[in-house]
């Protein structure tokens, strides 16, 4: 097994979280991940749809989880519905769960073969007026690829059309929010592995490497160590390509004295880490490189502390554009004069500085959430602000993963080498 498999009291404490906010007479069904085709007859690899994930632990395709709390027989209150344990499968695949082991894994004590879902699904819904589907609510992301989930859920409101229909999204973002013990030692383990990758690109990087090199260097570092892999697509952007937020491309050769901005994070037991670090590829920064680098930094430190208790997204983006603000004039990049003659509110700032500087992890990379929850224990985000100067072919982003505590805010990545001389005398040390 590849990783530590979370304890099943976890699953078992997240469904009776999410059991105890259904409306009475309700059941809430959830779908695995279609396993995508590509053409003829590949498809890509197949990633757990992370909610069935954080209510089961069953990291396989083709999974139902039906929950029907009200049912007047306690027994079929929770069911799983797994794929068979068919012989020919087993001979091309590999194993797939036994029914013990999906039992012992999600701490469901009714688990059914997937072929009996529609006639037990029939017999579950008599007994409920409504029907809570799973629908991808995250806001801002649209695709026309509809998702098993919304499928699936179609062809039940079409089967069933006197029922109610309700939606989980809204539940499970304001639970998947708020992470637990257990959670939060995964996420470490994430961040190490991110950091042990980290610390070798630190030794690997020279100029005339291609980006993409880098990119196999730290993808290899994930693996070796247990990662899945990559949280996301690694982002290793030499000079200008750094100024392209979501450049993926790493297809160019890293050139002596630009600086390399690397936006990486390792998947470790479904869950993600997510880190950003700028480095000279030469290995020692420029003055004026330096000065921006440093100038990144200072917001970054002080960004990190006002991860606390009832503070949320809005305040700390208001709080680090306003900051950013100042650096950029400091740079030298516009004027005091310049910001009271701009148009709007941050007009000028956008164009050095246009994201946000926080998102909430978990087992997604920008994990679920609320946009206006206030920052409780437990929350782990990032804290990543950035400055993009295309004309001077610099772009510098640095992030970590904080995690909100009683005791205020804690760096998961406090270890990973950030300071300009830390990060200069690593990269000129051979080991
Ligand atoms: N790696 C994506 C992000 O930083 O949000
Ligand atoms: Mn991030
Ligand atoms: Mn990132």
């Amino acid at each position: 097994m590849k990783y530590h498999h979370p304890s099943k009291e976890l699953f078992i404490r997240n469904r009776k979280l999410f059991s105890d906010q259904l409306k009475p007479s309700s059941a809430a069904i959830f779908h695995s991940s279609d396993i995508y085709p590509i053409h003829a007859d590949r498809f890509h690899k197949f990633q757990q749809q992370s909610d069935i994930y954080y209510l089961t632990g069953i990291d396989q395709e083709e999974t139902i989880l039906v929950l029907t709390p009200d049912h007047p027989d306690p027994s079929f209150r929770e069911i799983l519905f797994i794929r068979s344990l068919d012989p020919q499968v087993v001979i091309w695949e590999g194993e797939k769960l036994s029914i013990e082991k999906a039992e012992s894994i999600s701490g469901v004590s009714k688990i059914y073969n997937l072929n009996n879902y529609e006639i037990v699904l029939k017999e579950l819904l008599y007994y409920v007026t409504n029907i809570y589907f799973n629908f991808n609510e995250y806001a801002k992301f649209f695709s026309d690829i509809e998702d098993r989930n919304s499928r699936k859920a179609r062809e039940v409101m079409n089967k069933y059309p006197t029922h109610s229909f309700e939606r989980s999204a809204p539940i499970l973002h304001q639970l998947r929010m708020v992470k637990t013990r257990e959670e939060i030692e995964i996420i470490k383990k994430a961040c190490e592995i991110t950091e042990k990758s980290f610390r070798h690109l630190l030794n690997a990087v020279k100029p005339e490497m291609m980006e993409y090199q880098v990119e196999a260097e730290l993808e290899y570092v994930f693996k070796y160590n247990g990662a899945t892999g990559s949280a996301y697509e690694p982002i290793v952007a030499g000079g200008e390509n750094a100024c392209s937020l979501h450049y993926i491309k790493n297809d160019k050769e890293l050139k002596d004295g630009q600086l390399l901005l690397l936006d990486m994070g390792a998947e470790y037991g479904n869950y993600a880490s997510d880190m950003s670090r700028t480095i000279p590829v030469n290995g020692r920064f420029t003055k004026r490189q330096k000065e921006c680098y440093n100038a990144v930094l200072d917001v970054f430190k002080k960004a990190c502390q006002k991860f606390t208790i009832g503070n949320t997204l809005k305040g700390i983006n208001e709080y680090v554009n306003d900051l950013m603000q100042e650096a950029c004039i400091k740079l030298g990049l516009f004027s005091e004069e310049d910001l009271k003659n701009q148009e709007e509110d941050y007009k000028l700032l956008q164009k050095y500085y246009m994201h946000k500087v926080s998102h909430h992890i978990g087992l997604n990379v920008h994990d679920v959430f609320d946009p206006n929850a206030k920052f409780e224990a437990g929350m782990v985000l990032t804290c990543e602000p950035g400055i993009y100067i295309k004309e001077e072919g610099i772009g510098i982003r640095i992030e970590n993963d904080i995690l909100v505590t009683l005791d205020g805010p804690v760096d998961l990545m406090a270890n990973i080498p950030i300071e300009v001389e830390e990060i200069e005398s690593l990269m000129n040390s051979s080991i």
